[in-house]
């Protein structure tokens, strides 16, 4: 049953209501990014009551659309990937709201006239000049647009604001990155920069800052001293989609880690931040980032598993490809689309403790989970039972497909003798509060359109997380793979993933 009202109030902080006036531009506005995610989670928020009146949007991009166009085009899509009610009233306040302007993202001339015409569409408005840009296109155009943004002064916080979102991937190893956080610093201030990652917008992983700073009895044994190791799980049972050329110059390892994992493993293992601030809660992460163990390159093979799906059967799909047969992939392909790995992290609270982490695509279930293993009681007194094989106690943080926080612990079994049993204490989002329905884009829209940066990344933590991986990432470079693929669609990946917890007498957590 929901809770009570009264009850969340009391916890809740002020009400939320509708955001800064501001024009937003989608460069990709078009885009599968613009359609899929963008405009459903802009529409969500404008059914919640939090888009401001003073709002519009334009989308940019090189299809021939014009306004009319570019809201045919939406109002086709739209229905499809709104998550909560879709409603004829509210689509009609929105679609007046689209524009749309031609640009192509290399052509500086263009600039100029989008200039203009978001002068003409801010007037019309009333959202003053105050602009949020967001570049939902192919990460090679990043750069280009920033510079041109900046080439025609658009960049000038003169009269209002100016702020840029840019989507991941951020680089595509330390020394890309670096050099894009150079150019953006020339034309923009960090503070005008807001680095996505979409984990962030997730409803569980802004919990986990709840579950560990919000609750006294978490903190006490947040530590070595009690805890054994920490598992991330990441499993999609997608394959590549449409995004072969991509994926296949990624891999497994770029496109979700130094970002994703790197985000939930932060949260996990930072200490408490002096205040909710921004810059508070940024600083206690970068210093996790920092505090990985690099990986020396002797160790690179023996502290991480690298996989490549066959073709396999996965449900309720049924035969599906290896990923040498997806389109956009090379026959050849080297590309991982599994990784694992083990990371220590030096400081005092977490020496010794082992985080294990794990994505793969064409896995058997979606499963975006974090185990905390806790220490087994320090005393078997029940030696001589079964129950020294009782498993130890779990802090599970599901993320997805439910939203939920579970905690494992043993307990009698009735009835006569000293059975035991292992049991969940279960917590679910969407019994306790009601279905939040929502793309994961909702808050951080809001946020940015607010000025608040908490839940994007900082120049510092982008670059990182790719050092962190640099080293996997040069080994696994200079050694081609030799047994590729190496594991069937709808498996748990390769056998190696196991063996690299089990050398440590451990075992992956079997995701239900
Ligand atoms: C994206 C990756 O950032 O995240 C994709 O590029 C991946 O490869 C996706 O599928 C996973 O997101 P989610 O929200 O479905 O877990």
């Amino acid at each position: 049953m929901p809770m009570a009202e009264t009850e969340t109030a009391t916890i809740a902080q002020a009400p939320r209501g509708p955001a800064a006036a501001c024009l937003l531009v989608i460069f990709g506005g078009s885009g599968d990014l613009a359609q899929r995610k963008l405009l459903p989670a802009l529409y969500n928020l404008a059914e919640e009551g939090l888009l401001p009146d003073r709002f519009a949007i334009v989308g940019a991009g090189s299809s021939d659309l014009g306004d009319d166009g570019y809201r045919d085009l939406i109002a086709r899509s739209l229905p499809e990937h709104v998550t909560g009610e879709y409603d004829e009233d509210r689509w009609h306040w929105f679609a007046d709201r689209l524009h749309y302007v031609r640009l192509r993202f290399e052509d500086g001339e263009d600039y100029a006239r989008l200039r203009e015409r978001l002068a003409e569409v801010a007037a019309e408005w009333g959202t003053g000049e105050r602009y949020l840009f967001y570049l939902a296109t192919p990460p090679r155009f990043f750069r280009t647009i920033i510079e041109f943004l900046g080439a025609a002064g658009l960049n000038r916080q003169d009269g209002g604001w100016r702020r840029v979102i840019v989507e991941k991937p951020f680089g595509q190893d330390l020394d890309s990155a670096r050099e894009l956080n150079r150019t953006v610093g020339e034309i923009l201030d960090e503070e005008q920069i807001y680095r996505i990652d979409h984990y962030l917008g997730k409803e569980t992983v802004q919990n986990l800052l709840v579950l560990r700073f919000a609750n006294g009895i978490f903190e006490p044994i947040w530590n070595r001293n009690f805890i054994d190791h920490v598992q991330i799980t990441v499993a999609e049972t997608v394959g590549v989609e449409s995004r072969g050329r991509y994926y296949d110059a990624a891999g497994a390892l770029r496109d979700m880690v130094p970002n994703h994992l790197f985000q939930l493993l932060s949260l996990i293992a930072m200490e408490p931040p002096n205040s909710f601030a921004p810059e508070a809660v940024r600083d206690e992460k970068a210093k996790i980032l920092q505090g990985i163990q690099p990986i020396a390159q002797e160790q690179v093979l023996h502290q991480t598993v690298r996989g490549q799906y066959g073709g396999g059967s996965l449900d309720p799909v049924g035969e599906v490809p290896g990923y040498r047969q997806e389109p956009g992939v090379s026959p050849h392909s080297a590309t991982e689309t599994y990784m694992a790995l083990k990371l220590m992290v030096e400081n005092w609270r977490w020496a010794g403790v082992p985080f294990y982490v794990r994505t793969g695509k064409r896995l058997p279930r979606k499963a975006s989970e974090i185990t905390i293993q806790f220490k087994r009681a320090p005393y078997v007194l029940f030696r001589d039972t079964p129950v020294h094989h009782l498993p130890p106690n779990q802090l599970l943080i599901r993320i997805a497909p439910e939203e939920e926080i579970s905690l494992r612990f043993g307990a009698k079994v009735p009835g006569p003798g000293l059975r035991m049993g292992s049991v969940e204490m279960d917590f679910n989002y969407a019994d306790y509060f009601g279905g939040a329905p929502a793309t994961g884009y909702e808050t951080l829209l809001y946020d940015a359109m607010n000025g608040d940066a908490t839940l994007f990344q900082r120049a510092d933590s982008v670059e990182l997380g790719w050092s962190v991986i640099t080293p996997v990432l040069d080994v696994w470079g200079a050694l081609a793979p030799r047994s590729f693929p190496n594991y069937a669609a709808g498996t748990w990946g390769p056998w190696e993933a196991d063996e690299l917890l089990a050398r440590d007498g451990r075992a992956w957590r079997k995701c239900e």
